[in-house]
């Protein structure tokens, strides 16, 4: 029987094993991960992450070919093929602070490795990591190895949180990148056979490793780019009066471009966005390409500014300050059906509030308060490393309350700031909400999801990112 062993237990290692281990009857899966409160949770009922479908698909091969345990040495001993899907995170200090990925979870998972290996084995990148990460790895593998043959492969994650399932059932592509030799070859064939269980074969892309770990990078910039440039547009439809609804649909007709990803909001978010393009970044700029790296910094700070601008539009539009004012947060998450917080843009939007001192009361169908607490008050790429190595228990931000409900968040606030695209938020009883606030009453709406028309007959004033402008806030001119 073979076995796979996947270090590290988030929201990549935990949903992707678990798909190969029931697509995979006859192979044994093992998550492993030091992080104790992440395996109980993947051993109980209460998954430690939300993601539409992944229950069933535990439930159906936990305690048969899919395990999770703690044991990381035991399972990385016994396994034939190691994945590693640890934590990434960009590096505070140092050479490279704020750009480059900092490999400290990635160098002790090799490290462990090699110390424990009895036999030989097949190591898989699966964490997004800098271009050379495999040669890196590879070293730290070979020169501890007593004799134990290593096989590197890269095989990027190209799932997307809150359709990961999905995602993974009926991927795009699964990408492989290997050494180009006899045994590079072989490991390829090796991982090969294991998604031609369930993914067709013409899907499965075979490359060199520098290619498949650039792929990922070059990916998720891609993606991200095509948000920031949405969004740049819907700064000037709204200095215009076009609409960037109409534009984008427009725009996405052309086959060439298509409709995806071009939805105008409040910004992106996620642990990987960001992250994965300030990697580029100082890729280009080690590689000595400034230009280069200058136009991939340009995707970032315009998701900055999109964030920005959204709150100088609320403040200026409530007569040029919130301080005091409650204002409500529907949505916290950085996209809808995930509770991921990591990277949100409504960390951003909530610290501008309340750096005009607005109170803030905060609902997400899928974030709790402790989680928001700790994010309001973490410092900037605190938040990805193993949850036991993260600053414990910061003191609480005092303007800001945490409710199960939108109609409480809502009760009494002057203003209302949807920040995911949550369905249920399309949806609310909008007459109750509007009696039950202060006047003028205000939504601004970060995601395009509300039907601005039909709130502005309740009574609101609507602001939505790239629309034509309501008076009150064309009267009020806002920063942007
Ligand atoms: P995560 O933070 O949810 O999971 C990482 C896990 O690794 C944590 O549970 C941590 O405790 C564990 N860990 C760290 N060091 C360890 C060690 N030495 N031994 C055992 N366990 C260890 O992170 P996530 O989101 O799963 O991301 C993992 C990698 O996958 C990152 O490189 C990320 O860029 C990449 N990725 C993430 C995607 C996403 O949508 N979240 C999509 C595609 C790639």
């Amino acid at each position: 029987m073979v076995k796979i062993c996947c270090i590290g237990a988030g929201y990549v290692g935990g949903p992707t094993m678990a798909v190969i281990a029931l697509k995979c009857p006859e192979i044994e899966v093992a998550v492993v991960d030091i992080s104790v409160p992440r395996i109980n949770a993947w051993n109980s009922d209460q998954l430690p992450i939300y993601e539409p479908g992944l229950d069933d698909v535990v439930k159906q091969c936990r305690g048969k070919n899919l395990f999770f345990s703690t044991d990381v040495e035991k399972h990385v001993m016994e396994a034939d093929i190691v994945f590693v899907s640890v934590n990434t995170p960009t590096k505070t200090q140092g050479l490279g602070a704020g750009k480059a990925a900092d490999l400290t979870y990635w160098e002790s998972a090799a490290r462990m490795i090699a110390d424990v290996s009895k036999s030989d084995k097949i190591v898989v990148e699966k964490s997004t990591v800098p271009v050379k990460t495999a040669e890196a790895i590879e070293k730290i593998l070979t020169h501890n190895s007593k004799g134990i043959n290593f096989q590197i492969l890269s095989n990027p994650e190209f799932l997307a949180e809150g359709t990961a399932i999905q995602d993974l059932f009926n991927p795009d592509r699964v990408l492989i990148g290997g050494r180009e030799t006899p045994e590079g070859t072989k490991a390829i064939q090796a991982l090969r056979d294991v998604y031609a269980h369930w993914v067709p074969v013409d899907r499965i892309i075979c490359s060199n490793l520098w290619s498949a770990e650039l792929s990922k990078l070059a990916a998720n910039a891609f993606l991200a780019q095509r948000i920031s440039s949405v969004n740049a547009i819907s700064a000037l439809c709204e200095a215009t009066g076009a609409d960037v609804t109409e534009v984008s649909h427009a725009v996405g007709k052309d086959t060439r471009i298509g409709p995806k990803f071009l939805n105008a909001s409040v910004g992106f978010g996620g642990s990987c966005f960001q992250k994965d393009i300030l990697n580029l970044v100082y890729i280009c700029e080690c590689n000595g390409l400034t230009e280069v790296s200058n136009y991939w910094k340009q995707v970032i700070k315009i998701n900055d500014y999109q964030k920005s601008r959204f709150v100088n539009r609320v403040v200026s539009s409530m007569f040029n300050t919130v301080s005091g004012k409650k204002i409500a947060i529907l949505g916290f998450a950085f996209k809808k059906d995930t509770g991921d917080t990591r990277e949100t843009p409504a960390i951003d939007v909530c610290k501008g509030l309340l750096g005009d001192k607005a109170r803030l009361s905060i609902y997400d169908p899928q974030v709790n308060e402790d989680q928001i607490q700790r994010d309001l008050s973490m410092k900037k790429f605190d938040w990805d490393h193993p949850l036991h190595l993260q600053p414990m228990s910061p003191t609480s931000v005092k303007q800001v309350s945490v409710v199960w409900d939108a109609y409480e968040a809502t009760k009494d606030a002057h203003g209302i700031c949807i920040l995911t695209e949550w369905d249920e938020f399309r949806s609310l009883d909008y007459q109750r909400i509007y009696d039950n606030m202060r006047k003028p009453a205000f939504v601004f709406d970060g995601r395009n999801i509300v039907d601005g028309e039909k709130l502005r007959q309740i009574g609101f004033i609507v602001y939505a990112i790239g629309k034509p402008l309501d008076s009150w806030l064309k009267d009020m001119p806002a920063v942007v």
